[in-house]
């Protein structure tokens, strides 16, 4: 390793939008993953992988939107190697200023066997021809030959050969199944290096996912042998057991930076306001004792450990609080806390919200001091990742009752304010509070769903903590999911019901495909 500044850099190439939103339960729609791309920019991340074009009209179009928001990071959308794929990504991703084309291929026996049933030189052909189509569209092209670390070490050194001898800028090494430890890895990217003629001109990459959980560790074994892109997610969200956790594998190499040297630019005080925006966005929740943005990263209970804190925070901490982007102080909001100090918090807990926002959120902030003594950050910080979804119709709860009984059936009554200022009500039994108030959101709208998956998930602390809740639905085959919060989880479990109930609505108006949440509709890699 050199003192080169340019050899220390480390990219990072975040595909939370792509490899994560393809994980059951984690699609998006437009609007979210438009929220999700700016927040990666101002983590300061240099790719964006948007999405996968061909798999559905929603995917393009959204990979096509984000594309031309142009953030500032290079945009990148995937492609199998067919000419179908390449033009669709070319086509979603030329508005930004920078972008690439993604193109895979598998290269593993098992898969060249059983998945694509084609002899080695074929896929080195169908490889090839890609790359090189890719390249007359586009500068920037990133090749994968998909399941690598299961691929014969020489196959996967002539593949890479070819790759790069046919345009192929940057060259992405994925451990697909998460099959690979970090001294194998190391092994892998030490014969590559060595192997391939031309490696030293093109950025090798890293793709690890989480299956035997050691993603992390064998990225970090990867740039160690010379890799200088990692992929990586968000809270690790993505397919199984996830992929490399971007906040994770960001702060070892910071904390770390005497032993790796190497350095990203990401702004690591964005991660923790990043990190809740997409679990807040998908319902996927890090553990409490997830590393770096779970609840109980940087809380210390063990009165020896406290005591040790007290003399001195490196005692028991390797990282401050406040570099991942969680305040120190623990501040408390009230109903006689001012716009002015609501504004400062919202500050100093990382979100830039424009003067519209910030007095929406306000408003909701008032509503809520009036329910519950003391307001947290955990609770400011589900009100604004909430703020954006209840202006969104056709449909708004006006009104909720719910009676329940230990020996009788729940039953609800609701109240909707429609778009024309039409009020509906209807009012049902259920087995519990839940599914009478669902009953009666289907009645008065007419529209009927299946629950599929149902998550709470307390805010803050305290008996009146903000309850969020998701859930998902299914209606005619296709998946919808919905957020809700309110300091009574039958309410948030309504207006997550109801979120979900709008966004049927609004997908039938439309009569297309533009929202991607649907699942169903996805067509599989
Ligand atoms: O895991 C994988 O192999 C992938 C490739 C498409 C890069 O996601
Ligand atoms: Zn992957």
């Amino acid at each position: 390793m050199t003192d080169n500044a340019s050899d220390r850099q480390i990219r990072i190439f975040d595909t939370t939008l792509r490899d994560g939103e393809q994980a059951p339960g984690c699609s998006m729609t437009l609007r979210e993953k438009l929220r999700v791309a700016k927040a990666l920019s101002e983590l300061n991340v240099d790719v964006i992988e948007a999405g996968f074009p061909a798999a559905s009209p929603g995917d393009f179009e959204s990979v096509k939107a984000i594309a031309d928001a142009n953030f500032g990071p290079i945009i990148c959308g995937l492609a199998r190697c067919n000419a179908g794929d390449i033009e669709k990504v070319h086509a979603a991703v030329k508005g930004a200023d920078r972008h690439r084309i993604h193109v895979f291929v598998a290269t593993s026996k098992i898969h060249r066997d059983h998945k694509l049933k084609m002899a080695k030189q074929e896929i080195i052909n169908s490889a090839v021809g890609a790359i090189k189509m890719a390249r007359e569209l586009c500068d920037d092209v990133e090749f994968s030959p998909e399941d690598a670390s299961r691929t014969e070490l020489s196959y996967l050194a002539e593949v890479v050969t070819a790759a790069i001898e046919a345009g192929a800028t940057t060259v992405n090494i994925p451990d697909t199944v998460g099959y690979t430890v970090p001294a194998e890895f190391d092994k892998l990217f030490g014969y590559l290096v060595s192997h391939v003629p031309g490696i030293d001109d093109i950025t090798l990459s890293v793709h690890c996912h989480n299956d035997l959980g050691m993603a992390v560790a064998n990225s970090l074994a990867a740039v160690q042998a010379g890799a200088r892109q990692i992929e990586c997610t968000i809270n690790g969200i993505g397919e199984r057991a996830g992929n490399c956790s971007l906040e994770e594998v960001v702060m070892a190499i910071k904390t770390r930076a005497e032993f790796f040297e190497l350095e990203t630019g990401i702004d690591t005080t964005r991660l923790y306001p990043t990190s809740r925006l997409v679990s807040s966005i998908t319902g996927m929740h890090p553990p409490r004792n997830k590393a770096i943005v779970g609840e109980n990263a940087f809380a210390h209970e063990a009165g020896i450990h406290q005591h040790g804190m007290l003399q001195h925070s490196s005692t028991y901490e390797i990282m401050r609080p406040e570099d991942v982007g969680l305040s120190s102080s623990s501040l408390v909001l009230g109903k006689h806390s001012g716009r002015h100090a609501f504004r400062d918090r919202v500050q100093e807990l990382g979100f830039e919200l424009d003067e519209f926002e910030t007095n929406r959120a306000f408003q909701e902030f008032k509503k809520l001091a009036d329910k519950k003594k003391d307001l947290y950050d955990g609770d400011i910080e589900a009100i604004i990742m909430n703020v954006d979804n209840a202006s969104v119709g056709p449909w708004v709860l006006q009104s909720l009752e719910v009676q329940t009984s230990t020996d009788q059936p729940a039953r609800a009554a609701v109240t909707l304010l429609g778009e024309n200022a039409e009020v509906a009500s209807a009012s049902a039994e259920g087995d519990g509070p839940i599914a009478a108030a669902f009953q009666a959101l289907e009645q008065v709208t007419g529209v009927d769903l299946t629950l599929r998956n149902f998550e709470l998930h307390s805010a803050s602390r305290g008996e009146d903590a903000l309850g969020e809740v998701t859930v998902t639905v299914e209606h005619d085959g296709s998946n919808y999911r919905g957020n809700g919060t309110s300091v009574d989880i039958v309410e948030a479990g309504s207006r997550a019901c109801l979120e979900c109930i709008n966004r049927i609505l609004r997908r039938k108006d439309r009569g297309s495909d533009t929202d991607s949440s649907a699942d169903a509709e996805r067509a599989t890699i």
